[in-house]
């Protein structure tokens, strides 16, 4: 596996690629890799020829209150990790690399509509730092295809909506979000977690999951149902971010006719925020 910390470099490695005919797949990260983001890794793998992860604790989604420099940072073990995926290069830029005039006065990419519930609600600015590091990311690296988690579902939907707008001809694949067997979501913030409060936050995927059930045996009052999801995420002592029946295209409240539906959930526990989704189909 090549490591590439500079633009120029990556290009040049990527321009011999293509003159080899070889397909490009990009999968941005953040490090701190867990089996969620290797998932992406093996997915890339198996459809394209070549193979870029990209680790990049972006600067521009974390708001002055959040967790950028505590963010867990795990090089050695990632790259141990990516080599046995047989990732074929690793783009590993500094902030001054990707932000080198500072972010004071950066070009930024806005997707309006999508972000401006749920975590973009919740975290002011998070979803404007994530469309403007991937288009960068997606600019530097010009891929076929780039690869994201099912996970941050809204992170995905506004990912798909700015490849879509801005023209970009690149394929993005959602893939299904990895779990720990107690149903919680993967999460490089998990590491925060105490065993006890692993076992608490596992609770919201059940209520996830209880949720869907009742929505495909019939049951269309969607705002009893979230209150019901509410109650039960309290028993649990978990904190309420959000808890909500959409429609899993434009994140609208769902109403009886929405056939695609998303359920979307975060809650705060011990320094951690989580997020969860789960997405049906109504027949
Ligand atoms: P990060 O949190 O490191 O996640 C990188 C990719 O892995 C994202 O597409 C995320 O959805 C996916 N992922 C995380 N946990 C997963 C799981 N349990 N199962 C499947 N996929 C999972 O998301 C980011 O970084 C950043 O916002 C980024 C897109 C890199 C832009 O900075």
């Amino acid at each position: 596996m090549q490591t590439q910390k500079k633009i120029k470099g990556l290009r040049l490695i990527l321009k011999t690629a293509r003159s080899q005919g070889k397909s490009i797949a990009l999968v941005p990260t953040m490090g701190n890799l867990h089996e969620g983001h290797l998932q992406l890794v093996r997915q890339a793998r198996e459809r394209y020829d070549f193979i870029v992860c990209s680790i990049f604790v972006n600067p521009m989604q974390f708001s002055e209150n959040e967790d950028l420099a505590a963010y867990p940072r795990t090089l050695e073990a990632d790259c141990e990790s990516l080599r046995s995926e047989s990732c074929d290069c690793l783009f590993l830029p500094c902030v001054k690399e990707v932000y080198g005039e500072g972010l004071e006065q950066q070009t930024s990419v806005h997707v309006p509509g999508l972000t401006e519930n749920f975590c973009g609600n919740s975290r002011p600015g998070h979803f404007e730092g994530v469309a403007t590091v991937v288009t960068k990311l997606f600019n530097i690296a010009q891929p076929d295809a780039a690869f994201f988690g099912l996970k941050d579902y809204q992170q995905f939907l506004v990912i798909q909506k700015l490849t879509h707008d801005l023209a970009l001809d690149i394929a993005i694949h959602g893939i299904e979000t990895h779990r720990e067997e107690s149903g919680l979501a993967m999460s490089s913030r998990n590491n925060y977690l105490s065993p006890q409060h692993k076992e608490q936050a596992a609770s919201l995927y059940r209520c996830l999951q209880s949720c869907a059930e009742k929505i495909q045996q019939g049951n269309t009052d969607f705002q009893q149902l979230e209150e019901d999801a509410k109650k039960e995420l309290k028993q649990a002592s978990l904190k309420l971010d959000y808890f909500q029946i959409c429609d899993a295209q434009s994140l609208l409240a769902s109403t009886t006719d929405t056939q695609s539906i998303a359920i979307l959930g975060a809650v705060f526990i011990g320094k951690s925020r989580l997020i969860d989704n789960i997405r049906l189909q109504r027949s």
